[in-house]
């Protein structure tokens, strides 16, 4: 491997807070070291569908001046770039088309000696493929659902869980004065992450959480239960992915040609079945993209810069196909194929279940 000169940084899936900082981290810690840093837009798309004035942005100091502190990404993202299966119309149907030998290719003519990318299991999937074709490649960890094996957290999800934990606080004041269930949906995949660390940290009541399908009856009995002892509401946080035991997901369409179905639904599956067996108003709030939004906290500022400046230092120790992980009180080099390998999920010995179960919170089981 020849000393790098030019590195190409790219950003893919779901957006998180943070994304900017590990930019800025790894562009001036690059330049540092004399390299050229150019970002590619929106995911793999500013390589393989556009120009390279429009796609390709060379990251100057200046151009990653006072980012640090914003959501989202200067580069654009997209949930629907995997170059091994790149959406393309046939007739009147989408079909996947593989279109990694000829990224590899344009990477060659852009004359990128190493690719930074910044992603979740999806992209880091993805930049492992790339990896095995040849391409140096280190991955950075990002998604708000915390749900990659090899680092204890991945920047976005503390953003993430303080949103959906400041929402908790909200609803709480509200669900009181009213007497009502109020049934907050949040995000996170098929991992219960973000539910159950805003569950426990906002004291909600009931936590659902994919790793355990619930029992609605359960959910039912703390109701009231909570009626019995004069708590006239009950908070109930559900991951969007939960579903009852024996039971399926709840999803919204089809899914489409190279990216995930979506979830959603299930804090309105929960809120019809509390009414109709409690009798009690239940209603729903699906927070959604919000928690993705915004300013990163202090904690996901932090991470992210020391990630992005922890992938140049790799890139420059002449690694490739792995990723940067945290793994206090350092950040750790581990091998792409073994963080993509397996989805991490909430276990059932884990800490923070047990504080939430010794707390009185229902999980539904
Ligand atoms: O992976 C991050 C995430 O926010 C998930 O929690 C959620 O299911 C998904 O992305 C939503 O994706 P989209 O923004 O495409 O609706």
């Amino acid at each position: 491997m020849g000393a790098i000169k030019r590195v190409a940084i790219t950003t893919g899936g779901g957006d998180a807070p943070g994304l900017n900082a590990v930019i800025r981290g790894a562009t001036i810690s690059a330049i540092g070291l004399g390299w050229k840093v150019y970002g590619i837009r929106q995911g793999y798309t500013g390589v393989l569908e556009m120009t390279e004035s429009e796609g390709i942005v060379p990251l100057t100091a200046n151009r990653v001046r006072g980012i640090t502190h914003l959501g989202g990404t200067i580069l654009g993202t997209t949930n629907r770039g995997n170059p091994f299966e790149w959406p393309v119309k046939a007739g009147d149907r989408i079909v996947a088309r593989d279109r990694s030998d000829e990224l590899l290719e344009k990477f060659n003519r852009l004359g990128f000696d190493a690719l930074i990318a910044i992603g979740g299991d999806g992209s880091l999937g993805i930049a492992n493929r790339l990896a095995q074709k040849g391409l140096i490649v280190v991955g950075v960890p990002k998604t708000i659902d915390n749900d990659l094996q090899s680092t204890v957290v991945t920047f976005g999800f503390d953003t993430a869980v303080t949103n959906a934990t400041d929402a908790i606080d909200k609803i709480h004041t509200t669900a009181e004065s009213h007497q009502r269930v109020m049934v907050l949906e949040v995000m996170g995949r098929y991992a219960g992450w973000i539910a159950l660390n805003s569950g426990v940290s906002g004291s909600a009541d009931v936590v659902l959480i994919p790793e355990i399908p619930y029992d609605i009856e359960k959910v039912c009995e703390k109701v009231m239960q909570r009626e019995k002892s004069g708590r006239h509401f009950t908070i109930v946080v559900v991951a969007e992915g939960a579903k009852p035991k024996g039971g399926a997901l709840s999803t919204i369409g089809e899914k489409a040609v190279g990216r995930e179905v979506k979830l959603g639904g299930i804090a309105d599956r929960i809120a019809h079945e509390i009414e109709k067996r409690t009798g009690k108003e239940a209603r729903t709030l699906v927070l959604g993209h919000l928690q993705r939004g915004g300013a990163p906290t202090t904690f996901d500022r932090l991470l992210s810069l020391r990630f992005g400046s922890a992938a140049v230092r790799t890139l420059n120790q002449g690694k490739t196909g792995v990723m940067v992980a945290l793994n206090p009180p350092k950040v750790d080099i581990v091998p792409l194929d073994q963080a993509v390998s397996k989805m991490k999920s909430v276990q059932m010995d884990s800490d923070t279940l047990l504080t939430g179960r010794y707390l009185g919170i229902c999980f539904g089981d």
